[in-house]
């Protein structure tokens, strides 16, 4: 079986895509299968060439820009979808051609994660692991995710949503209403992960700058009531349909960081970043764990999500109320961590995304 494990893309997220992949591919070193890369780098070129699943730092990036092969996907003489070398090599010379029979979907965010890399896959018919075209936009959408966890009874956090041309001629009315929503309130870009741009604030100047801020990133924001005092927990759900299983959650400590390639993922066989940044576990109550597990069930159903998807809840911590914060239809590190923890190795992880996929 060829393996295309596709990563990078035009995204913020794309240094945390890098990493998720070539813990993918390390994982998957024994497994037997023909692992071939697609690195789309942030300009949206696509590129091959087996030095791309060897990268040491984000630095060989740079390097591998210039030294790797520009692919496309293409249909061949049998009607199969290839990558093909898209660069004239000589006058006489053939471009080079590749076959792929599954897509390890390693993206993090735009494209490669809200739907449209999903649906380049569908029009090459080519089987991808994870959530399909619909599942991975609502998924991807802050407020489309809100929308489907109350219709599915699961509690959200009160907020107000806006676009920019409409924070540029009701300025004054909104921030009332902003105001009005809490003393500290979490401003969010609706369609990025991995914290980026979000910000919490209190008061009017501190708002108005957080959301000029979040409107750098997203022409849509979503500002929300804090729960404090707060406590995150995330749960993983892998599957399709009626055989998903959710993982054990997770308690992340403090805000996500961009941590090093080199010293945090990669170390330790990847297993740096687990110990380091969250506890598993998450310690909180067993009725709580069941009921966040439960709801993240639902949530993967109802949204047909499939493969591996993260949810993450909002706790309040004197309360012990949780709200769904987000889903993550391409978790960070594909959530192997949480399987680990939960009886399901990481090769065994990528196994059976890839096997939902080809199903
Ligand atoms: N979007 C990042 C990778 C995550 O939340 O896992
Ligand atoms: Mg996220």
């Amino acid at each position: 079986q060829h393996v295309l494990i596709a990563f990078g893309g035009a995204s913020p997220e794309h240094e945390v895509s890098v990493i998720s992949a070539m813990q993918a591919a390390s994982a998957l070193k024994d497994s037997g299968l023909e692992l071939l890369p697609l690195y789309v780098t942030k300009s949206g070129r696509f590129l091959t060439g087996p030095q791309l699943l060897e990268l040491e730092s984000y630095k060989d990036l740079k390097t591998l820009e210039q030294t790797a092969l520009p692919c496309a996907f293409q249909t061949d003489a049998m009607g199969r979808t290839v990558l093909t070398e898209t660069r004239k090599g000589g006058l006489f010379s053939k471009p080079k051609s590749w076959p792929v029979d599954v897509v390890l979907v390693a993206f993090h965010g735009a494209e490669g994660e809200n739907g449209a890399f999903q649906g380049l896959c569908e029009q090459y018919n080519l089987p991808y692991t994870g959530s399909g075209v619909m599942a991975s936009s609502v998924g991807m959408d802050k407020k489309a995710a809100k929308i489907m966890a109350v219709s599915c009874g699961v509690p959200v956090v009160e907020g107000i949503d806006f676009r920019e041309y409409e924070w540029v001629a009701g300025r004054d009315t909104l921030l009332e209403q902003l105001l009005a929503l809490d003393s500290t309130v979490v401003v969010k870009p609706m369609q990025l992960g991995s914290s980026i741009g979000v910000e919490v604030v209190s008061g009017r100047e501190p708002l108005i700058r957080a959301i000029e801020t979040g409107f750098r990133y997203d022409a849509r924001l979503l500002v929300e009531k804090a729960v404090r005092p707060l406590r995150e927990v995330n749960c993983a759900v892998l599957g399709n349909g009626a055989d998903a299983q959710a993982s054990v959650c997770e308690q992340p400590k403090g805000a996500e960081e961009l941590l090093s390639f080199q010293d945090k993922y990669m170390g330790d066989a990847g297993k740096g970043m687990a110990s380091a940044s969250r506890i598993i576990p998450a310690p909180i109550s067993d009725e709580l764990t069941t009921a966040i597990q439960q709801a993240s069930l639902k949530l993967f159903r109802e949204l047909g999500a499939a493969g591996v998807a993260r949810f993450d809840f909002l706790v309040n911590d004197t309360s012990g109320k949780f709200y769904f914060n987000e889903i993550n239809t391409i978790p960070g590190s594909f959530s192997f961590y949480l399987w680990d923890k939960s009886g399901v190795s990481f090769p065994q992880l990528m196994t059976k995304l890839l096997d939902i996929a080809v199903a």
